[in-house]
């Protein structure tokens, strides 16, 4: 069976361009981080990833340890490509990763030419396609050379297994050593991808300044803070939320009094400009120019079609952008 495509599928989603590089990608940026593994229903996660396309989503994210259990999250977009979007593989693009633990021994963590090569060949199986169009190192290697890593990642472009490299959770100085090295290596970094959200607002110091000056695309991720910068928990901790899973990432304790009273007054700035608050959260992230795309999860179709909603959001004025940072503070 083979996936018709909604023929409205670029109507409404709008595409920006990766720093100085060819790439554009849609504002709004699919991650499979959660909700796409083995234990997560598949026919859920099928709907996810078909409903985006239609709606212009044509980037989906992953890294090599998605699921539960690590590589399921691949191997579901690798069901999904061969049943539904195979025929669409050039409208679209995939990203991978490897940086964190994925096999046992010293062969299969952080960040060696010896791990991030066989990993690729790894994701590539899992996904049942040729080549991911950006690969990434996933997290800086305080013990590997940086020249052996990106040294790893050029050959992975040169070699067409990866047509971009990327970078992700890289501090400034580490950035912008990494992006030197990779321009000199003839296969530019296109894309940074470190946190970004109401809640984490670390790159506004340094990054999003070395990234808009070197040329290269920043994709937001987590921008909706894990949920915590939307409707999800105004009515308390939804037993199908990922608070009360098991995800070590977000728990109930995480969901504080204050946090809850910021949401609220958040809320009713959304409410005002006539958006839910999902949407307000990542209209904020994309106000910045040097941010490429906002990369979302999502559990479920509906979550989905409001984020990418956002990518049509009209601009914050200064009055609400000044009335959002009296309601964040110093802490988000
Ligand atoms: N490079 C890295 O180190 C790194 C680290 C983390 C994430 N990422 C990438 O970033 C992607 C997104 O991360 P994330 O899942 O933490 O992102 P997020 O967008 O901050 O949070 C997603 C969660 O917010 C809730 N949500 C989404 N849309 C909503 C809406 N319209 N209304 C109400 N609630 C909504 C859902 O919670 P429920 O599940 O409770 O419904 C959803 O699972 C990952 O999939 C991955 O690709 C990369």
């Amino acid at each position: 069976m083979t996936h018709q495509a909604a023929s409205s599928r670029y109507a409404t989603m709008s595409f920006q361009r990766c720093g100085r590089s060819g790439l554009l990608l849609p504002r709004v940026s699919l991650g499979l981080w959660h909700n796409f593994g083995e234990r997560a229903p598949h026919e859920v996660a099928r709907e996810m990833l078909l409903g985006a396309f239609d709606l212009g989503i044509t980037h989906f994210d992953l890294a090599n340890n998605y699921g539960p259990p690590p590589g399921s999250a691949e191997e579901t977009l690798g069901r999904v490509l061969r049943r539904d979007l195979g025929p669409y593989r050039d409208e679209l693009v995939v990203s991978t990763k490897a940086g964190y633990e994925m096999w046992p021994g010293p062969y299969g963590n952080f960040g060696s030419r010896k791990y991030l090569l066989s990993s690729l060949d790894r994701s590539l199986a899992r996904l049942g396609i040729d080549y991911v169009d950006v690969f990434y190192h996933h997290r800086p290697d305080p013990e590997t050379p940086l020249e052996e890593t990106m040294g790893a990642l050029a050959q992975a472009v040169r070699s067409g297994k990866a047509l971009y490299a990327g970078i992700s959770n890289y501090g400034a100085a580490d950035t912008r050593r990494a992006v030197a090295m990779l321009r000199e290596l003839g296969t530019p970094c296109v894309l940074h991808q470190p946190a970004y959200s109401m809640l984490d607002r670390q790159v506004e110091r340094e990054l999003l300044s070395v990234l808009a000056s070197e040329g290269v695309g920043c994709i937001a991720f987590s921008p909706l803070a894990r949920g915590r910068r939307t409707d999800r928990y105004l009515g308390g901790v939804p037993s199908d939320s990922r608070a009360a899973g098991p995800s070590p990432f977000l728990r109930p304790s995480d969901l504080t009094d204050a946090l809850l009273t910021k949401v609220r007054s958040l809320d009713g700035i959304a409410r005002e400009r006539g958006q839910s608050l999902a949407q307000l959260a990542l209209a904020w992230v994309l106000r910045q120019p040097a941010v490429t795309s906002v990369l979302i999860g999502a559990s479920r179709l509906a979550q989905v079609q409001d984020c990418a909603a956002a990518a049509g959001s009209p601009p914050l004025t200064a009055e609400e952008l000044r009335r959002i940072d009296a309601i964040l503070g110093t802490d988000g």
